[in-house]
């Protein structure tokens, strides 16, 4: 796939100027997968090169739609053959701030980067076979999970609070809503994964912190186990 020159200007940008906050407010994971994906940062990376780097880490691969929004089944596809699906839109120069709809720069580098990691490829394995299978109103659940952990969850590290969502990996503002006194942190739970709402169109006020991705993946089995749709029972 050919980006034009000024689509890899705004990766250049939007890349070099979040590498800065990754060293402040990333967790570890983040930080580990993304040294080892060895993204590039003056042009938008192919898929190609990512692959090198992310199928022998933990078997993932990226795959390029032309879509901007897969429906949920569609994506789940997708995932349940561990294929993880990278738009091939990216934000426009006047939205290098905020963009609602997520773009490659969130696809590539808020997600694979802990893609890498073999224990968050777990998770994500965990919430995409429920993804395949929930109904219309496990969907809701699922999704809401995964919005509130994979994509704007935060984690607890040593005595520090860091990044763990895409969400926040992407986001040039929202990220360094971690500075001291910048947020409102809950801890996590199954039930506040559920309810806590969405803020789609700006930042978010609250952010839920889980204390490890171990933990939140017994979490997760556990209650998919008795709420969700059995998984590996069908
Ligand atoms: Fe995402």
């Amino acid at each position: 796939m050919k980006f034009t020159g000024e689509q890899n200007e705004t990766w250049k940008i939007l890349f070099n100027r979040q590498v800065e906050n990754i060293k402040k407010f990333a967790c570890e994971e983040f930080i580990t997968g993304f040294e080892n994906l060895k993204l590039s940062g003056s042009r938008i990376p192919s898929l190609l090169e990512i692959n090198r780097r992310l199928m022998p880490a933990t078997g993932w691969k990226a795959v390029r739609t032309p879509v901007r929004y897969l429906s949920d089944k569609q994506w789940a596809k997708h995932m349940a053959r561990r294929e993880f699906p990278i738009t091939n839109f990216i934000r426009g120069r006047k939205e290098l701030d905020f963009t609602p709809e997520p773009d490659l720069f969130h696809d590539i580098f808020g997600h694979l980067p802990l893609l890498m990691n073999p224990e968050v490829a777990e998770l994500i394995e965990i919430f995409s076979e429920e993804y395949r299978r929930a109904d219309k109103k496990k969907l809701r659940r699922v999704s809401q999970l995964w919005w509130n952990t994979v994509e704007f969850g935060l984690i607890r590290e040593n005595r520090e609070i860091k990044a763990f969502g895409a969400g926040l990996m992407s986001s040039f503002g929202e990220i360094q809503k971690l500075k001291p006194g910048g947020a409102k942190v809950v801890q996590f739970s199954i039930q506040r994964g559920i309810q806590q709402p969405r803020a789609v169109a700006s930042f978010h006020t609250e952010y839920l912190v889980i204390e490890s991705v171990s933990e939140l993946i017994e979490d997760l089995k556990g209650f998919f186990a008795i709420h969700g749709t059995g998984g590996g029972k069908k």
